[in-house]
């Protein structure tokens, strides 16, 4: 049960910090974060920087915040940020490749969030060509939200990554569910990471944390993200306090995932059943699971309104003729899926 009796299943943000986590919050050793004194802090930034392969990583308060300065720091003004349609960069970060970068941004018709070397190369820029900006960074989603938590499998990031170095870019990870395609598929995080200049992690999806993402890329690339760190006032100070929230979910929230992944397959079984209902993807690879309603006369956001009544929180993307997200994370148990489940069905009996 998420809170206040709410079976919240809108998105892997809506989790409390746990019992355990309070605990090591209250007891983090801390300092001023801003001078590089919190040795909190620097302990899950070196953590997090050799988990990812990289040589340093840098704490952030949110993941969008590790996308803006990944950016800022690997472009500059008319070079032009490569992602799939449906990157969270050009949905949800309202501009910031163009308004803080001041590059231009290109998406890729993916499939449901991938795309192939192939189709990364039909969308490159002429090198040489004074008329046109220069095809400077590539962003890949792991694992992609709005294709409902698809894993990217390794070989085709190596493949699509080669072709991005072999064009003079750089390749940056939004990381915000790199566990999640770690615990599913059985790659390390490290693996992962490794065609990447620069990935990040979040702390506070999946993982169950109240804030906070960590960047890692190489030492002069993170010296450089310090810069805008400062310059946007993403510096802060005792800054332990949820750092060792981080400290504490690597220790302890990671392999929970797999609960949730399992929560969102038996989630996605039951509305398969359901009349009425589709699922948009499939079965899920992770912890989002997308369906539609194709019952004649019923809307998406119909659905989620009758939901609520009877506390269950799913989401409606897309309008009235959209589909619905749910994700899956800490605070929501089996129990829990197989009431939402029931709410559906009967919504849907009328
Ligand atoms: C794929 C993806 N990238 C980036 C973010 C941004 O993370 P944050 O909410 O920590 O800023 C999100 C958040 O929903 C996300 O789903």
């Amino acid at each position: 049960m998420s809170h206040n009796g709410l079976i919240d299943l809108y998105s892997d943000t809506q989790t409390r910090p746990s019992a355990g986590m309070r605990r090591a919050m209250a007891e983090a050793e801390v300092g001023d974060e801003q001078r590089g004194e919190d040795p909190t802090t620097r302990k899950l930034e070196e953590r997090v920087a050799a988990m990812l392969g990289k040589d340093a990583a840098v704490f952030l308060p949110s993941g969008t915040m590790c996308n803006q300065i990944a950016m800022a720091v690997h472009c500059t003004a008319g070079d032009e940020i490569l992602a799939a349609d449906t990157a969270h960069v050009f949905f949800s970060e309202a501009g910031g490749g163009s308004a803080l970068s001041r590059a231009q941004t290109w998406p890729i018709r993916s499939d449901m969030g991938l795309f192939t070397a192939t189709d990364l190369k039909a969308n490159l820029r002429e090198h040489n060509n004074r008329y046109q900006p220069r095809s400077r960074l590539l962003i890949i989603e792991q694992t992609a939200n709005m294709g409902g938590g698809l894993v990217w499998p390794l070989t085709q990031i190596a493949e699509v990554a080669a072709v991005a170095h072999g064009h003079g870019m750089s390749v940056h990870m939004d990381g915000a569910r790199l566990f999640n395609a770690t615990v599913a598929s059985g790659v390390s995080a490290r693996d992962f990471a490794s065609p990447f200049d620069s990935a990040w992690i979040d702390l506070s999806k999946g993982l169950g944390c109240p804030v906070g993402a960590v960047l890692a890329g190489s030492k002069p690339f993170i010296h450089e993200c310090w810069r805008w760190k400062q310059r946007i006032g993403g510096a802060v100070r005792q800054s332990g306090i949820v750092a060792a929230a981080g400290l504490y979910a690597l220790d302890h929230n990671v392999e929970l995932l797999a609960t949730d992944h399992a929560n969102a397959k038996l989630l996605a079984e039951r509305i398969a059943g359901i009349a009425g209902l589709a699922l948009s993807n499939g079965p899920p690879q992770s912890n989002i699971v997308f369906f539609r309603v194709t019952a004649p006369g019923l809307t998406a956001a119909h659905i989620c309104a009758e939901l609520l009544k009877r506390n269950v929180r799913m989401g409606a993307f897309g309008g009235t003729a959209g589909r619905i997200r749910c994700v899956t994370h800490l605070d929501v148990s089996k129990t829990d899926i197989e009431r939402a489940a029931t709410a559906l069905a009967e919504i849907m009996r009328g």
